[in-house]
């Protein structure tokens, strides 16, 4: 590690070069250390020194803004300071992959390759095949050799910077090795986090065996581990990652590695140090792609990985660049998906369940199978005549696969197994809420769904909305998930829930939280626990634990004493302290909370950013509300007719008075917002498109974005015939060639703010 001097001068008193040169020692020392930390699980520092450093670091950035780049451990997580994941660019962007269900679309894709790059129906194009890994991309970034970031895939453009948590890989290099010559200067090395089956497998032994819940599939744990706040997680995990293509590439003139082929840059990579898959082939023509398919669809479950198809790629990189791209996935390569797997399993009940809109829903409790990777116990049979139709009896075995490989669907019954002497049982599909035993009906006539019509009181629809409240598209309120939604609305003490709609929610108090106990549950069978002398289990989720546990009472009994105050939980803190917090969030996610049928997030931010409160939502008619851009006349229905129950407005009514602001303060209201549409955008950047790509000085990403609109103007992620400036800063890559191949006018960064102040005429001052 550099020796430097600590502590160090205030930083307000030194000069931009000396404030510069202090910056770059406090971000090489905080790397340092978060390399020792997080990588080698050696600290070369003490928590506090490291802390005292990253105080520094942030003093010196507030102090000197133009310091502060994307690439500031003080802009990044896995600091040990840092939370939530910074988004960023890809350089190039990041493409999917179009599929081929059958050999047939296979042959079509590659008579189409084949015609496209001219060559006959016999010619026998170099095929690239890969097992189709089961993971997340990511993309990871190398400088001069160096890995400086690494990206999640994101919407293909812009993605979550993971790179303190894709540090914590093992096989992922933190420097190039091979020979320094054969580096780029910039290469994004893209590639597969996946989990290894075994990985997976021990993973879940040892959870169950500390009597936590499995994780479903190894794709998803790959995921959520990579998205850890604490880079410790993730390492804790062993994650792996296979490249398998490469984004951005850029080299020294004069300096650079002859490739030709997809497959001749696996072999730099394998030089690197780079993890390349051991199951890829090279192969001509398409009976060696056939030929690896047929081995793998016998081979699926023999490997390290989950995979769920094989990736054809055409691996003359001439050709691909030939073939080029759609706006979704490259022509030059296709993923051959393998049908979903199919397992038989034993029906063993058909159940209704009540959602937040009170539909009721039958769906399928089965004998616990493993298929496509995870292990499944329901299934949702969508409604009566779907049960029917499916032809399935209660105790008959099923088949069952994942549609998409994800969502489990019974497919009938296995009709040679039907005489198995198994009892059997037809469904009937209930004729009451089997929550509140309200009757059910359609609600529209020709409607196959049936509903509970009870929407003001029904336990599980209360619950559902309570429960959509909390949840992140609602008021993000992490301690208001699917359990606590239900000890509010429907606990086994006291008889009366507090919430009996979630008029309540917001005046909740801690007097209403304290007495509710629930009982405890199997998660697999859904069967109360059973304490060994015969009681079941319950469980008091607002009061602190000593205070009801049999040690404490049996002690304060033996005492004499009586039993100790009960004390709030954590949680139920937590709770309160969030609900607090949640009444002044932004209007959208109030809208959100309401529970209006359609309105989702989308729709929500449309009616919030146009109307700016709920009166003036509540005061527009049908047309003005459909009118709004993403609204239309369905959810505009559907607004205006909620507005006219009394037990929705009873609802505003209580969370109005418990504080909750229905309104985006300095909102100009919607006649304002008509005014200005009318008169279009203005400002000196009206009507024009603007690129930022590199990183700028003065700017952070979001911040040149909003600079762009607050200016009038239009920020735009891509490069096009349509884009008026192109603003290049350090590190401009692709885009940057591509602007001046379109002839687009270039600016430095002093353009730019030449360009937001005074519009085009100050350029050509
Ligand atoms: S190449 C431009 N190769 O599948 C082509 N992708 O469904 C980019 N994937 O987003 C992808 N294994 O995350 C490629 N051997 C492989 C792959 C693979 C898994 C993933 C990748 C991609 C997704 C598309």
């Amino acid at each position: 590690m550099t020796e430097t001097r600590e502590p160090s001068a205030d930083p307000t008193a030194l000069d931009e070069a000396a404030a510069q040169r202090r910056w770059a020692e406090l971000v090489a020392l905080v790397e340092e250390d978060q390399r020792a930390y997080y990588e080698l699980d050696a600290p070369k520092v003490s928590d506090a020194e490291y802390d005292a450093r990253m105080r520094e670091l942030e003093a010196l950035e507030a102090a000197h803004p133009a310091l502060v780049t994307p690439e500031s451990p003080t802009q990044r997580v896995g600091g040990r300071a840092a939370a939530g994941f910074a988004t960023v660019e890809h350089l190039e962007r990041m493409l999917s992959l179009d599929n081929a269900f059958s050999t047939d679309d296979l042959r079509a894709w590659a008579a189409r390759v084949n015609r496209d790059l001219g060559l006959g129906p016999d010619d026998r194009a170099g095929y690239l095949c890969e097992v189709k890994i089961d993971g997340l991309a990511v993309a990871l970034l190398y400088e001069k050799g160096r890995l400086v970031r690494a990206a999640t895939r994101g919407d293909g453009r812009t993605g979550e910077d993971v790179t303190a948590n894709v540090r914590t890989i093992g096989s992922v290099p933190q420097h190039l090795g091979g020979d320094p010559a054969s580096h780029p200067d910039v290469i994004e090395i893209r590639g597969e986090v996946f989990m290894g089956v075994d990985d997976f497998d021990a993973l879940n032994e040892k959870l169950v065996a500390a009597g936590h819940a499995p994780y479903a599939n190894p794709r998803n744990t790959a995921a959520g581990s990579l998205r850890q706040k604490d880079p410790q997680v993730t390492a804790s995990r062993n994650l792996r990652v296979y490249a398998h293509g490469v984004g951005a590439l850029q080299w020294t003139a004069g300096k650079h590695a002859e490739l030709e082929r997809q497959s001749d840059a696996y072999a730099l990579f394998e030089q690197w140090g780079v993890p390349v898959s051991p199951h890829n082939r090279v192969v001509a023509g398409l009976d060696g792609v056939l030929e690896m398919i047929e081995h793998f669809r016998e081979h699926r479950h023999d490997i390290e990985h989950e995979l769920d198809g094989i990736v054809v790629k055409v691996d003359a990189l001439a050709d691909q660049r030939r073939l080029g791209a759609t706006s979704r996935a490259p022509r030059w390569a296709v993923a051959y998906k393998y049908p979903p797997e199919e397992v038989n399993t034993r029906l063993l009940a058909i159940q209704v369940a009540v959602g937040r809109t009170g539909r009721a829903t039958p769906y399928a409790v089965m004998e616990p199978v493993t298929v496509a990777g995870s292990t499944v116990r329901q299934a949702t049979l969508h409604n009566q005549d779907v049960v029917r139709a499916k032809g399935v009896r209660i105790g008959d075995m099923v088949v069952l696969r994942k549609a998409g490989d994800v969502i489990p669907e019974v497919l009938g019954p296995v009709a040679a197994l039907a005489d198995d002497g198994y009892p059997r049982e037809d469904f009937v599909m209930p004729s009451e809420c089997p929550e509140c035993g309200t009757p059910l009906r359609a609600m529209k006539e020709g409607d196959v769904d049936l509903r509970c019509p009870n929407a003001e009181s029904c336990p599980a629809q209360v619950r559902g909305r309570v429960e959509h409240i909390g949840s992140r598209g609602g008021l993000d309120v992490e301690a208001l998930g699917e359990v606590t939604a239900a000890a509010l609305t429907q606990p086994d003490v006291p008889e009366t829930p507090p919430l009996r709609t979630e008029a309540g929610l917001f005046s909740l108090t801690l007097e209403q939280l304290l007495p509710i106990e629930v009982v405890v549950r199997d998660a697999e069978t859904g069967l109360p626990k059973v304490d060994d002398d015969g009681v079941a289990r319950r469980r008091a989720p607002f009061r602190k634990r000593a205070s009801h546990t049999r040690a404490a009472r049996l002690a304060a009994e033996e005492a004499g004493e009586a039993l100790p105050e009960h004390e709030p939980s954590s949680q139920a803190l937590k709770l309160l302290e969030e609900l607090e917090r949640a009444k002044t969030k932004d209007l959208w996610r109030i809208l959100v909370s309401l529970n209006i049928r359609h309105v989702g997030p989308v729709a929500a931010r449309a009616l919030a950013d146009w109307f700016g409160s709920l009166d003036a939502i509540r005061g527009a008619s049908r047309d003005e509300l459909a009118a709004v851009e993403g609204v239309g006349p369905v959810i505009a229905d559907q607004i205006v007719e909620w507005f006219t129950v009394d037990w929705h407005l009873e609802i505003v009514e209580a969370w109005a008075a418990a504080g909750v602001r229905f309104a985006t303060p300095g909102h100009p209201g919607p006649e304002a917002m008509a005014a200005k549409a009318d008169e279009g955008p203005t400002g000196p950047l009206a009507g024009l498109t603007v690129v930022v790509t590199g990183s700028l000085e003065g700017f952070s990403r979001d911040g040149a974005t909003e600079a762009i609109v607050a200016a009038g103007g239009k920020a735009s992620g891509s490069v096009s015939r349509k884009t008026d400036y192109v603003v290049v800063g350090e590190g401009a890559g692709s885009k940057e060639a591509k602007a001046r191949d379109l002839g687009l006018p270039i600016l430095d960064e002093a353009g730019f703010v030449r360009l937001l102040e005074g519009g085009p005429a100050a350029l050509e001052a």
